[in-house]
């Protein structure tokens, strides 16, 4: 279903998100802005902020934010329309849909949702309450799974046999496409309906918010033929890689504790959750996706890894650790007793022993070392160097200049070698990940490399800080919703004269609206751009408690803010200008003091002669 667009214009102007925030999260004015504890991510001290102003939120410590309907969007997890609709709602206006398109696909969604929550039902019918569910209860008796445990999980089980399910279907009047499209059903080359699930003990799959968008069904007994677990296939409403397995039930508690152990299999998290610990989560399979950790992100930054001691489980920590150090996690790595999982270890050992194997774990300098060690790494020299080199690679995901220095210590100090052979080391993986640069240009373009956007932070380093500097402050001019002051940005500065790629992207979209003669609204500029990352910069941008003008208010005394920022807006221009002048003039400047000829370094004399004169023209005027 479409809103018009006019109609999302006029829910927005009419939401004050200080209000609707408020609902959630306790927030406190300071200065122009409110503040509060962050909702998505645990802290002690607010850095959540909320600019009434601009009607925008942003967190500095997790990097979430955006205008009101981004922000009901994660913190009640749901999409972009139902946060409109639910804004709607909030402040009485009536929503007229637009096409059919769109509205059907969410009818669609929903009918899907509805399906499996009949199935879930029945599943969990079948196990809890019918005389044929016998088996399946007295499995997970023999495996420990309390009843409690089976209705706060919805298991189930499917009774074998041809047809069980598709009767059930058939009666309910399900649409049987439709369930055969959810892999409830299937349809063999006779065109025969038959049960998917069939014989299988039931794991139905959550959404973050509670819905039922998948199974997983596990064989009682241990077959040849067939697969131990057999998985709904990917549909409207699952996609594999976006799903973390048990994080509805865990989400509480992890936010609470402020960590999240990663576990490999259902069984493992519902045995572990049965004993009192509940920050878990399952990646159940498959390999950990990117998507994975920034769901998981919303709830914390730090993560246990808690994976078979088997080869393929050491494997599978390597690819997670890479993806967690880039998203800025913190990860530690706990090992279990060879032939133990999560499941059988806290069944046969107990919760203590259990919470003793979590506090000993390991960073994952100390667990990739103990592995290259047990692999003989370390006892050639040869190996033992490619060795150091692969645990210094990893660092150079990191973001955090901090972390990366405090770690490069670490191995410095467990391999008795000096830092600035590691430093070497990291420079050189550094320069292969692309991101080599200095320690202070790394500081400053924090904000970009963190995230690892397309943002150029090579053409950053290449521009001068200063350039740097006061494009910046242009784009944070352009994104104040003050239509003057962009109109005359972008009179002055042609897009191609940022320097920096994501720069011009930003002033992209602004000089737009402005051809447009749209009414320039921070909040509704924000959702224009496309690239989250980029969102996320503009936000940064936007709260950043000290302007590069410090106290404008100062230098400008008695004037209102809006002649205030068309006067700082004339400064930059004329200062960005200048720059670049200046730059080019010392360009100019180097190629003279290479060996060229004559002819040449006249013609460069007399360039910058013209360029001094253009600089002066400039700086004079008003
Ligand atoms: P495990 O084989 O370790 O299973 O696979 P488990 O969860 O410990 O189950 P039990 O204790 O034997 O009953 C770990 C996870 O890998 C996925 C499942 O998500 C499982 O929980 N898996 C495993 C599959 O998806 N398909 C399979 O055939 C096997
Ligand atoms: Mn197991």
């Amino acid at each position: 279903m479409r809103i018009p667009e006019s109609k999302v214009e006029e829910i927005r102007s009419a939401a004050n998100i200080v209000d609707v925030i408020s609902e959630f999260v306790q927030l406190r004015k300071r200065g122009k802005n409110f503040l509060g504890l962050c909702p998505f991510h645990s802290e002690k001290t607010p850095s959540f902020t909320v600019s009434e102003d601009k009607q925008i939120f942003h967190c500095f410590g997790c990097h979430a934010g955006g205008n009101v309907f981004k922000f009901l969007m994660d913190y009640e997890k749901i999409s972009f329309v139902e946060s409109i609709e639910e804004v709607a709602k909030r402040y009485g206006i009536n929503i007229e849909y637009e096409g059919s398109e769109t509205s059907e696909k969410q009818s669609l969604q929903e009918a899907l949702y509805d399906i499996n929550t009949i199935a879930a039902r029945y599943f969990s019918d079948n196990l809890l309450n019918h005389p044929d569910g016998e088996v399946a209860r007295e499995y997970f008796q023999k495996r420990k799974i309390k009843l409690q445990s089976m209705r706060a999980f919805g298991l189930g089980y499917a009774f074998s046999g041809w047809e069980h399910f598709v009767n059930f279907a058939v009666e309910k009047k399900i649409d049987l496409e439709q369930a055969i499209s959810l892999g409830l059903i299937g349809r063999n080359n006779d065109g025969r309906l038959y049960d998917k699930f069939s014989g299988r003990i039931i794991f139905p799959i959550f959404s973050p918010n509670g819905r039922v968008v998948a199974f997983a069904g596990r064989i009682m007994e241990k077959k040849e033929t067939s697969a131990k677990y057999l998985n709904s296939p990917e549909s409207l409403i699952y996609v594999k890689g976006r799903i973390l397995y048990g994080l509805s039930h865990a989400k509480d508690e992890i936010r609470r504790l402020d960590k999240a152990i990663l576990v490999e299999g259902y069984m493992d998290l519902i045995s572990l959750h049965q004993s009192g610990i509940k920050n878990v989560v399952a990646v159940s399979g498959t390999a950990l996706t990117e998507e994975q950790v920034q769901l998981l992100s919303r709830y914390t930054k730090n993560v246990v890894l808690l994976f078979d001691a088997d080869t393929a489980g050491i494997k599978a920590s390597m690819r997670s650790i890479e993806l967690l150090l880039k998203k800025d996690m913190e990860i530690k790595i706990a090992s279990l007793p060879q032939g133990e999982d999560p499941d059988s270890f806290v069944n046969n050992f107990g919760r203590e022993k259990f919470e003793e194997i979590i506090k000993k774990a390991q960073n994952f300098l100390e667990y990739q070392s103990s592995i290259y060690e047990s692999q003989g790494m370390f006892e050639e020299a040869s190996k033992a160097a490619e060795a150091i080199r692969e645990l210094v690679k990893p660092a150079a995901l990191i973001g955090d200049e901090l972390k990366r220095s405090l770690l490069i210590k670490n191995i410095a100090k467990k391999f008795n070698l000096r830092e600035k052979m590691i430093e070497t080391e990291l420079e050189k993986a550094l320069t292969i990940t692309g991101k080599q640069i200095t320690a202070e240009e790394r500081i400053r373009d924090r904000a970009l490399a963190e995230r690892e956007t397309e943002v150029s932070v090579e053409q950053a380093k290449k521009a001068s800080p200063i350039i740097y500097n006061l494009e910046r402050e242009l784009i944070k001019l352009l994104y104040e919703g003050n239509e003057e002051v962009a109109e005359f940005i972008s009179m002055e500065i042609p897009i191609d004269d940022f320097s920096i790629e994501a720069h011009s992207q930003l002033a992209k979209i602004v000089y737009e609206a402005v051809n447009n003669n749209e009414e320039l609204i921070t909040s509704s500029l924000i959702e224009k751009i496309n690239d989250e990352k980029l969102q996320s910069y503009i936000l940064e941008l936007t709260f950043e408690k000290y302007p590069i003008s410090k106290n404008w208010e100062e230098i400008y005394p008695g004037d209102s803010p809006e002649v205030i920022i068309q006067k700082i807006a004339k400064d930059t221009i004329k200062k960005f200008k200048i720059a670049k002048i200046d730059l080019k003039i010392k360009n100019n400047r180097k190629l003279i003091a290479d060996e060229i000829s004559q002819e040449e370094i006249f013609q460069l004399l007399k360039l910058n002669n013209e360029l001094e004169k253009e600089k002066l023209l400039i700086s004079q005027s008003n």
